[in-house]
């Protein structure tokens, strides 16, 4: 697997809390790392989805007194790993650790569930900011496991001039294009992207949902979460946190969570607005890099030139990496967009 050690060691989000219901299970990737996440009477399991008895996919078992059983000879794992039962033997009082599945950590955490393949990573996930913010109104948007690169999807999120082009008509016009400022601040362990206009986008999207708009950040925030929040005047009119889980090689699992200010509109009409005028822009972007990711196969790696627009240039890789960037803000670039 060719994923940077920095991605390895990170905590991931693997699954919306609402599609893991009580006493269910349901196999997860994560990193080319199958997981079977189940959700028992004694919390959140995740162990690596192979039984420690005779190798048989646990996330085909099922969920039984707070264990996960082993379709197979039935053994039975705790949300900790450790074996609970071997039906037709007893188990000895002292536990023998080489009977236990492989357990991960877990969290759940605002209604998404977190795992780390890694001891190394920190004690929780770190989550950006506002996610769990009370003031705002939330709501998570899952479209499965797409093809391409995590990677890829995270340049895509980052890059204001595709949306032009793409998406013309949704959120951006080709034909009809605005002056910006360009702003890109490094923080360090993260760079944003401020677009500053003085007129709202053309496009279908803008025009519904955030009239006012003076200002987009973009903000990523390594190894795989990209925050873009839209400003208006007085305050923040929409908040989108995007989260590009590595699956496998060539596949991601992307999970968003939009976040808007409590208040005239209520929480399900602006889901329901969202969702509409979002739907055709995902759907271009999901075919895209799937597209993309099928050129960069058929010639065996991906060769990308960067133009003047990719102003970010070799540092949204570079964090991804692991690395970090020297923090500070660089002069406005003037685009049309
Ligand atoms: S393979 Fe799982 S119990 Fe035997
Ligand atoms: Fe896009």
């Amino acid at each position: 697997m060719s994923f940077p050690q920095a991605v390895q060691e990170a905590w991931h989000m693997v699954a919306l809390a609402r599609d893991l219901r009580p006493g269910t299970v349901r196999k997860v990737m994560l990193c080319g790392t199958p997981i079977a996440l189940f959700r028992s009477e004694r919390g959140i399991g995740a162990l690596i989805d192979r039984c420690p008895h005779r190798n048989y996919p646990l996330s085909e078992g099922r969920v039984h007194q707070g264990a996960l059983e082993c379709p197979y000879h039935g053994w039975r794992f705790a949300p900790d790993g450790s074996c609970t039962e071997i039906p037709g033997c007893p188990l000895a009082a002292a536990a023998d650790p080489r009977l236990n599945a492989a357990a991960l950590r877990v969290a759940e955490r605002h209604g998404a569930i977190f795992v780390t393949l890694s001891d190394a990573a920190p004690p929780e996930p770190p989550l950006p900011p506002d996610f769990g913010s009370p003031e705002l109104d939330h709501f998570w948007w899952q479209q499965g496991t797409w093809e391409g690169r995590a990677f890829d999807a995270i340049e895509n999120v980052m890059d204001p001039f595709h949306t032009n082009h793409l998406h013309h008509g949704f959120i951006r016009r080709r034909d009809r294009r605005l002056a910006v400022d360009l702003v890109v601040t490094s923080h360090g362990d993260g760079i944003d992207m401020a677009i500053e206009q003085t007129q709202p986008d053309l496009g279908l999207m803008s025009r519904f949902l955030e009239r006012d708009r003076q200002r987009s950040v973009s903000r990523y925030y390594p190894p795989t979460t990209v925050q873009a929040r839209w400003e208006g005047e007085t305050r923040l009119t929409l908040c989108v946190t995007a989260i590009f889980t590595p699956a496998a090689e060539g596949t991601f699992t992307p999970f968003a969570r939009f976040s808007t200010p409590k208040g005239i509109a209520p929480g399900w009409l602006k889901q329901a607005a969202i969702r509409l005028f979002l739907a055709p822009v995902v759907a271009q972007d999901r075919k895209a890099l799937a597209r993309q990711h099928a050129v960069m196969t058929q010639f065996g790696h991906p060769q990308f030139t960067s133009g003047p627009g990719d102003i970010l240039g070799s540092r949204l890789h570079r964090l991804w990496r692991g690395e970090t960037l020297e923090p500070g803000q660089e002069a406005p670039v003037k685009a049309m967009l």
